[in-house]
């Protein structure tokens, strides 16, 4: 690449308004590297204007038991963009989570992390790895929606929804064109999952049709992040659901060899919060000698979020040539490549001297002309018929003989509904199970319309009134049998609605 291109015609940004940017120093080594960062981005011309707000240990101690107050919430509504250092959760019970506190109540979607090799500035078996993962912040598992049902079992609720998965794979489409990437590999486990994972997929399909300029293929889940640690060089840009992005979000950023080095974004409709991967590293704290690298890459992505992205690559450019020449703080430094042990202030220091430099060796940053924020449009619900054709009824039971609590509710029928089958965890076990099958307290019962035809392969459900389900219910209390849960089971527009026993 030549130096024309890179050093492209500066838009004169200092004209523009500055950019209101929420700014929160975190504690350990937050005021220590986020002190570093903020006098790069000033070095570097970044047009914001910073608010300061307290977040973490001390809103926690002063009793926010989720580790924000009331001025900080009012500063991020006004300023949008959260640029945060690490925070201190208080070791002990009752306090919660902040970052899960701001994803959800801010409506962060999107995880955002990069991971590139920096081979041989700083260590790592894949020098040409280059991957950004995407994340779905706010679904799946992580609804938190948790239950104990019986003696023997407890649940957690998958949620999976049409606008979340739009939302996210959009995302990760557009960012893939915004960022010069030619590919998007979703990850999913819809092999088991047909319904959650399969309507990840179907909207990964569906949006994928209307990005052709980007290439875009399936994984399983669990090859594809054995593959992903074997070979991250083969993946550009992936985008998974939340359980998933946690996991190879993690495996990505420690083959890259740069835990404290990545930065992450967590985008949302209005507000955006940007921040280092790695916590408050109270063992080095105080010391001066951490890494600014994760914020300030964090502080590189927020640049290209606001559109200034001249700026962005001017101190990415920087970053690697600082790398380049060797100058490593002490979690980096390696004999022999090393030309320099530097703490957090002459690390950002040479960043700064480095300015107008582009790496010789390393790909330099080349962000195309800013764009900002990625705009994701508003979801619209399609209206589809829907009808509810039967019910499945959990019910808590100490035997063990499936025959008998089968056998029982087969006498029993109220307005047509009639037992068509029992899975015990989700195997069927009724009518004819497997006498291997290991059966909890926790027996799921399907009724569904007599008229069904019960035992065809795809049977044909009729629809029926939830009154109907109401009497069932009446009926199996009348009976003495423990029921513990119900789900309906719905057609949409025809399509069944729900998974089918394994073995039914
Ligand atoms: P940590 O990431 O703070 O530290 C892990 C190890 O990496 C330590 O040995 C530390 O010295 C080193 N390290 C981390 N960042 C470094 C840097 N920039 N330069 C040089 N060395 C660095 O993880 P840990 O110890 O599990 O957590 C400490 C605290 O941070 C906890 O209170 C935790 O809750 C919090 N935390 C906060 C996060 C956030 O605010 N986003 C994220 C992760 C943890
Ligand atoms: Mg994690």
């Amino acid at each position: 690449m030549s130096e024309k291109v890179l050093l492209k015609k500066t838009k004169n940004i200092s004209k523009e308004t500055p950019v209101k940017i929420a700014v929160a120093k975190g504690d350990g080594i937050g005021p220590e590297i986020m002190d570093a960062t903020l006098k790069i981005l000033k070095a570097a011309g970044a047009n914001i204007a910073l608010e300061f707000i307290e977040l973490g240990e001390k809103a926690y101690l002063s009793g926010n038991t989720s580790g924000i107050g009331a001025k900080a919430w009012e500063a991020i509504s006004k300023n949008k963009i959260i640029f945060k250092a690490p925070i201190t959760t208080p070791q002990g019970k009752g306090y919660k989570s902040l970052n899960v506190t701001l994803r959800k109540s801010l409506g962060l979607f999107a995880n955002v992390r990069p991971v590139a090799g920096l081979s041989p500035y700083v260590h790592t078996h894949f020098p040409n790895m280059d991957v950004v993962i995407i994340r779905e912040n706010e679904e799946d598992l992580y609804a938190g929606i948790e239950h104990r049902q019986t003696q023997d079992v407890v649940q957690c609720l998958k949620l999976i929804t049409r606008p979340g998965c739009e939302r996210i794979v959009r995302y990760a489409f557009e960012y893939a064109r915004a960022y010069g990437r030619k590919k998007v590999t979703c990850m999913v486990k819809d092999n088991i999952m047909k319904l959650t994972d399969g309507l990840f997929h179907q909207v990964f399909d569906e949006i994928a049709t209307e990005y052709p300029d980007i290439q875009n293929g399936v994984q399983i889940i669990d090859i594809g992040s054995a593959r992903l640690a074997a070979k991250p060089e083969n993946y550009d840009v992936i985008v998974t659901s939340n359980l998933y992005g946690d996991i190879i979000s993690d495996i990505a950023a420690e083959i890259g060899g740069s835990v404290g080095m990545a930065g992450s974004a967590n985008i949302g409709k209005n507000v955006s919060m940007f921040e280092a991967i790695h916590g408050s590293a109270p063992d080095i704290a105080g010391k001066k000698i951490a890494n600014p690298s994760g914020l300030i890459n964090a502080a590189v992505m927020m640049l290209a979020h606001i559109g200034q992205n001249e700026i962005a690559d001017k101190i990415k450019n920087a970053w690697l040539t600082t790398l380049e020449q060797g100058h490593h703080t002490a979690d980096i430094y390696q004999e022999g490549i090393s030309s320099r042990k530097v703490n957090t202030q002459e690390f950002a220091d040479a960043v700064i001297d480095n300015l107008d430099n582009l790496p010789e060796q390393l790909s330099p940053s080349t962000l195309a002309e800013g764009k900002g924020a990625i705009q994701i449009p508003e979801y619209h619900r399609k209206s589809q018929k829907k009808e509810l054709v039967g019910v499945d009824v959990f019910i808590d039971w100490e035997g063990n003989d499936p025959n008998e609590i089968g056998d029982a509710l087969s006498a029993i029928e109220v307005y047509k509904l009639k037992l068509k089958m029992i899975t015990n965890r989700g195997v069927k076990v009724y009518p004819t199970g497997h006498e291997e099958t290991y059966c909890t307290d926790h027996w799921r019962c399907r009724f569904v319309a007599v008229d069904a035809e019960i035992n065809r392969k795809e049977p044909v459900y009729l629809p029926i009134d939830f009154e109907k389900v109401v009497a069932l219910l009446y009926k199996l209390n009348q009976e003495g049998f423990d029921v513990i849960k119900t789900e309906n089971l719905y057609e949409f527009d025809g399509k069944r609605g729900f998974s089918l026993g394994q073995g039914e």
